[in-house]
C-alpha cells in the first residue's frame, strides 16, 4: 500500500538519515526500485516529473503500475508515489489520481501567489492524507525544459511556509539538477544550518542529488536533511548498462531486439545505483 512521505521523514529525520527519492521513467525503473527497497528494508519515494508522468501515459497508468507491482511484487516497506516539481494544476491531478505525496513547486511566483497556492493545496491533499513538499530559493540545473537559477533561500521566507502547513521543504542551497560543473562551489552549509534552526523539526529535501561528494550529503543529513532526490544518477547508469549490451551486438542475438533482454542490464544497473546511495542515506534496515 502507498503511504505518504510525512511519516518516514519525520523518522528520518529524528534518526539522522535521508530517505531517498528515485524518479521513475517506466516499468523496469520502478521494479527495479521497488526491489531494491524491498531486499534493503528501506523505505523509498517514487518521484515523477510531469514529462515522465506524460511519457508513461498518465498519472492513472502510474498509479495503477505502482499498485500493483506493490501487490504482486509482495512490497511491504513504505513506499511514496510523489509528484516531482508539480505545478498547480498537476498536483490537483496527482491528488485525483492517487498519488500518496506532491511537491507544489510555487518557486516561480511572487511570495505571496507562492503562499496562497501552498495553502490551498495543502488542504486538498491533507483532506486525504497525502503529504506536501513546497520549494523555497531554487534548485539550478535543468529539468524538463524547466530552467532554476539556483538561488539560495532565504531562511525567513523558509520558516514562513513551513508554517503553512507543509509536510516537507526543498531549500536552494547551492544544489542544481544534473551534474555539477567543476568550478561549483558546493553546498551552502551556512545556509542550510540558518534554515534548520528556523524550521525546527521540519524534514528538509535536498534535490539535485546526483554528484554531491558523500561526506557533504552526510554532513547536509547532520544539518537536517531527510530526503535526498536522486534521478540523473539513474539515467547515466541506465543508459551506460543498455549501451554496452548494444554495442557488444547482443541485441542481435536470439530473437533479435527482445526488449525483455535489452533492458535487463539496465535494470541491475539501476538497482546497483539505489541500492549504493541507500547505503549513502543510512536508509537500510529502516523500514
Ligand atoms: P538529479 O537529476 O541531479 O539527481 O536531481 C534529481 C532531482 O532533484 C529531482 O527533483
Amino acid at each position: 500500500m502507498l503511504v505518504s512521505a510525512t511519516e518516514m521523514l519525520q523518522k528520518a529525520k529524528a534518526g539522522h538519515y535521508a530517505v531517498g527519492q528515485f524518479n521513475i521513467n517506466n516499468l523496469e525503473w520502478t521494479k527495479a526500485i521497488l526491489l531494491t527497497a524491498q531486499e534493503n528494508n528501506s523505505p523509498v519515494i517514487l518521484g515523477v516529473s510531469e514529462g515522465a508522468g506524460k511519457y508513461m501515459g498518465g498519472y492513472d497508468v502510474i498509479v495503477g503500475m505502482v499498485n500493483g507491482l506493490i501487490k504482486d511484487q509482495n512490497i511491504t516497506v513504505p513506499v511514496a508515489l510523489h509528484l516531482d516539481h508539480g505545478s498547480y494544476e498537476h498536483c490537483y491531478k496527482c491528488i485525483e489520481a492517487g498519488f500518496s505525496s506532491v511537491m507544489f513547486d510555487g518557486s516561480h511566483y511572487a511570495i505571496d501567489e507562492n503562499v496562497a497556492k501552498t495553502k490551498e493545496i495543502v488542504a486538498a491533499a491533507h483532506a486525504k492524507g497525502i503529504s506536501v513538499e513546497a520549494e523555497v530559493g531554487s534548485i539550478g540545473g535543468e529539468e524538463d525544459g524547466v530552467i532554476g537559477m539556483g538561488e539560495c533561500a532565504d531562511p525567513e521566507e523558509c520558516k514562513m511556509v513551513a508554517e503553512l502547513g507543509i509536510d516537507f521543504l526543498a531549500a536552494g542551497i547551492g544544489n542544481i539538477h544534473g551534474k555539477y560543473p567543476a568550478n561549483w562551489a558546493g553546498l551552502q552549509f551556512d545556509v542550510l544550518d540558518a534554515i534548520q534552526q528556523k524550521t525546527g523539526d521540519m524534514p528538509l529535501v535536498l534535490h539535485g542529488g546526483t554528484g554531491i561528494p558523500t561526506e557533504m550529503i552526510q554532513k547536509a543529513i547532520s544539518l537536517g536533511v531527510a530526503k535526498i532526490n536522486v534521478n540523473t544518477e539513474c539515467q547515466l547508469a541506465f543508459a551506460a548498462a543498455t549501451r554496452k549490451y548494444i554495442e557488444e551486438g547482443k541485441d542481435l542475438e536470439g530473437k533479435g531486439f527482445d526488449p525483455r533482454k535489452v533492458l535487463a542490464p539496465g535494470f541491475e544497473a539501476i538497482k546497483a545505483t539505489v541500492k549504493e546511495k541507500m547505503e549513502i542515506f543510512g536508509s537500510i534496515n529502516k523500514a
